[in-house]
């Protein structure tokens, strides 16, 4: 089970193989998607739980190849254009296998030292790029945006409480409440019902034609929420929000929370990326009046999933979201800065901080700026081709790398113009030749691309056009 020789010698096969399959996929080899309906497949994975052995290694990755990684979702495919999940790095990838086998526990900075300090670099390198440049260590990696968001929210609903509510909980007198864009992500609100807030504390705030939060909007939202006697815990801002890309101004939102002493959410799980591009960066300009910020490294940063980070413009709120006293492993000294789980959901978890430190070491905010930069030129292309199509209507210039539109058909009425766009959509994701998403936006089905891979190309983009126009059988 454990010889260091067998471990090479698959290792090297298995790296081979993945090797191979990279390959295929960046030259659009092979379906995106071989579909499976998800019931007949179920039945195929019943078998009894093994007493014995029932492989050897070499029949291991016989499966691997032959079944396991053929009936996936093939991430680096030029025609994979659904979810915001990112192509990842191979070298991210790699360092994927360092941290499994060398399992850095991270809890307390002696089960994993040198995993706490690349952790520590990478929040100080990622606050740079957010504006602040703190003497003090100021964030921390956690698994996942939904994670990061509620962590977020967790120190928000310390600071703005008084007293310690970790310890006390939540009065129910003076309600507290976030005001959120309509388009944020649905972490938010599941974030206020963890928090014994409720979902129906999470206030909408109103968006412009293009996806983004209307500071006037947001004035009536806390107003209201003021005559009514709550408390607002926190404003969230999405930058960019997950339905259509768009990226709130928060520039506005910035100063009217500085303004009105209101703490600030940036949920820039998918675009904070956009400020490694020296073209892209502007739109988040305000970003740095945020309180706290999500950034996902397993969108545009390219990283395998997951590896989320939470930043915060005071370094003293690292610490609020958990106040927790664990003897065994936390003692109250200055170690506490260093053990990671003081300030993480997680107790164990993995060294994230390999695979962000790697990437920027290898190619620089440049190199991965760069490729931020490929992807939404991709989705300006996609715009203009549809913008000249008459078969489809654009909803609207994208801000990002998402674009959503819909094809024209011949139905006039909103309801069979919805069926059509999901026939199309449902007929392109089972042929495997594309992978794209829909979308429900005032009650209209729009269809969705997440262009997340450099490699797709301008002829990549012309055929999935041409595909959805093939007549419906
Ligand atoms: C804006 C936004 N926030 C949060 C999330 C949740 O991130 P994760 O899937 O890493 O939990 C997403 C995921 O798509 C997102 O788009």
């Amino acid at each position: 089970m454990f010889s260091p020789e067998m471990f090479r010698l698959h290792g090297h096969s298995l790296i081979d193989l993945l090797a191979d399959r990279l390959s295929a996929q960046l030259q659009g080899q092979g379906a995106v998607l071989p579909w499976r309906d998800p019931v007949t497949e179920d039945t195929r994975w019943q078998r009894p739980l093994p007493q014995q052995p029932t492989l050897d290694a070499e029949h291991w990755l016989q499966q691997l190849q032959q079944d396991i990684l053929p009936g996936g979702l093939a991430i680096h495919h030029v025609r994979n254009m659904g979810h915001q999940v990112a192509a990842p790095l191979p070298m991210a990838a790699l360092c994927d296998l360092v941290a499994s086998l060398s399992n850095q526990a991270m809890a307390v900075y002696e089960a994993g030292p040198t995993a706490t300090m690349l952790e520590r670099q990478v929040i100080r390198w990622l606050s740079t790029l957010v504006g602040w440049d703190s003497p003090r260590l100021n964030g921390l990696l956690t698994s996942g945006g939904n994670q990061a968001n509620l962590t977020a929210l967790l120190a928000a609903r310390q600071r703005a409480l008084p007293g310690n509510s970790w310890q006390q909980g939540v009065p129910s007198q003076g309600r507290l409440c976030i005001l959120a864009s309509e388009h944020s992500h649905y972490s938010i609100s599941r974030a206020a019902g963890i928090m014994g807030l409720g979902t129906a504390a999470v206030v909408t705030v109103a968006c412009d034609a293009e996806g983004r939060m209307q500071p006037a909007a947001l004035q009536q939202a806390h107003a209201a929420c003021v005559a009514q006697g709550q408390q607002v815990m926190a404003v969230v801002a999405s930058a960019a929000c997950t339905p259509t890309g768009s990226i709130d101004p928060l520039g506005a939102i910035g100063l009217y929370c500085r303004a009105h002493q209101l703490w600030l959410h940036v949920d820039g799980a998918h675009g904070a990326s956009g400020l490694l591009s020296a073209r892209h960066r502007m739109a988040l300009d305000g970003i740095a009046l945020a309180d706290s910020v999500v950034w996902d490294g397993h969108k545009l940063l390219y990283m395998p999933a997951t590896v989320s980070a939470v930043l915060f413009r005071d370094p003293a709120n690292r610490h609020a979201a958990f106040a927790q006293e664990a003897s065994y492993l936390f003692q109250g000294d200055t170690m506490d800065d260093f053990n990671t789980s003081t300030s993480t959901l997680e107790c164990t978890k993995r060294m994230m901080g390999l695979k962000l430190w790697t990437a920027f070491s290898l190619y620089g905010v440049e190199g991965l700026g760069a490729l931020v930069d490929q992807v939404y030129g991709l989705a300006q292309q996609l715009a203009h081709k549809l913008a000249a199509d008459p078969a489809f209507e654009l909803l609207m210039a994208p801000q990002t790398n998402i674009v959503c539109f819909r094809h024209r058909g011949e139905d006039s009425d909103r309801h069979a113009m919805n069926a059509h766009q999901a026939v199309l959509r449902q007929r392109l994701v089972q042929s495997g030749a594309f992978h794209i998403t829909q979308v429900t936006l005032d009650g209209q089905i729009w269809l969705r691309t997440a262009l997340m891979n450099p490699f797709t190309s301008a002829e990549d983009l012309d055929a999935l056009l041409a595909a959805l126009q093939q007549p419906l059988q």
